[in-house]
């Protein structure tokens, strides 16, 4: 068995330490404050990222802080991520944030949606490079608490620019700056392909955190040990099964893993609905189930068909006894809970999900 126990297992953000070095990733539309508890609570997480926020709609004038930007203090140390082109709003938006108390602030140099990149902001920085280098200097100017810049590995494959935008991050003082290293053109086809994000760490001396593809514990591991990254991001794996932090933990150090049972996973998902219902109007945190459901019950049996039940309720009532409905042959034994393969869509559109904030 590997012995993971050598791979260091903190980094260093700023003046804080972070620990374990396994991140949220920054999902638009999924990683509210709701989900970030729900992954914090099952263990392993040692940071955790924000959706992505429009500086233009964080504005100090605001009569009501923007949603996006609320969080609790169980959530810390956490980074709210910014988006934005124009240097002065995008620090001014950062100065704001920051007097909300967060532990860092992430700026968005990476979502491919064209909503985002057709108003000059995400990757569309990735062709502008002085504009980027500004707009983070800017940042960093306006702010006192660790700056961080997410990004792709360049606009398409003729313009791979991911190790000079690594040198502009690090000359603007970034803290750390986290790459998920396809193109913009790429979308989420093909593999993210490490092996830009192990240049990435030997071409600059702040810490590098990877996203790309990290599936399984395994793969977690591999690429700290392989790539000699600071930390790990982790997205899409993480609403299929928000126990791959905890996992991670535990493979680090030779122990078991924890395998959820049909009952654990019944009870994520309804306590992901009653955290949901707690903080949002019924139908918002009804839509909230909708849009997860088929990505917590992956694999399960009948899963396709929980989907479009849990489409058609309207009341949180019945999304509870479509849920009992669901688990319960699997939690009594009934049923095998065996993996079968699901034509479950995997949600991959990055932040075009999100783009609407
Ligand atoms: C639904 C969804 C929303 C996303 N939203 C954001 C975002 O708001 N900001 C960001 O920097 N990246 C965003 N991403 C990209 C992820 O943070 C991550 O870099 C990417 O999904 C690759 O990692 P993964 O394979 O672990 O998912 C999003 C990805 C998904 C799937």
């Amino acid at each position: 068995m590997a012995d993971y126990t050598t791979i260091p297992d903190s980094f260093k953000l700023g003046v804080f330490r972070i620990a374990p070095n396994m991140v949220l990733a920054p999902m638009a539309g999924v990683t509210d404050s709701v989900f970030r508890r729900l992954v914090l609570s099952l263990g392993g997480c040692g940071l955790v990222v924000s959706e992505m926020t429009n500086a233009a709609s964080v504005s100090p004038k605001a009569s009501r802080r923007h949603r996006l930007l609320d969080y609790l203090p169980e959530e810390r140390p956490i980074s709210i991520q910014l988006s934005g082109s124009d240097p002065d709003l995008v620090a001014t938006a950062a100065a704001y944030v920051e007097a909300l108390g967060p532990d860092a602030i992430d700026i968005n140099c990476g979502c491919p949606s064209p909503k985002v990149t057709g108003g000059g902001h995400g990757s569309a920085l990735l062709k502008d490079l002085p504009k980027m280098s500004q707009m983070l200097k800017a940042v960093k100017a306006a702010t006192n608490i660790p700056i961080t810049l997410k990004f792709r590995a360049g606009w398409d494959d003729t313009s791979l620019n991911y190790i000079e935008t690594a040198k502009v991050a690090e000359d603007a003082g970034m803290a750390a700056i986290a790459l998920h290293p396809r193109t913009k053109v790429q979308g989420y086809a093909g593999e993210a392909d490490w092996s830009r994000v192990a240049e990435v760490v030997r071409a600059v001396a702040i810490p590098v955190i990877g996203s790309g593809d990290v599936r399984t514990p395994a793969d977690a591991l591999l690429r700290l040990e392989e790539t000699g990254v600071a930390a790990v991001m982790i997205g899409r794996a993480a609403m299929a099964n928000p126990w791959i932090f905890r996992q991670i933990e535990q493979l680090r150090h030779g122990l078991p893993l924890f395998q959820p049972t049909p009952q654990d996973k019944h009870d994520l998902v309804a306590r992901y609905l009653e955290m949901c219902a707690e903080v949002m109007v019924e139908r918002q945190a009804l839509g909230k189930l909708k849009q997860l459901i088929g990505q917590f019950t992956i694999g399960l049996r009948g899963s396709s068909q929980l989907r479009r039940d849990v489409q058609r309720v309207n009341e949180l009532a019945a999304a509870r006894e479509v849920l009992h409905n669901f688990f319960e042959p699997f939690i009594s034994g009934a049923e095998a809970a065996v993996e079968v393969p699901d034509e479950v869509a995997v949600i991959k559109e990055g932040c075009e999900n999100g783009a609407n904030n």
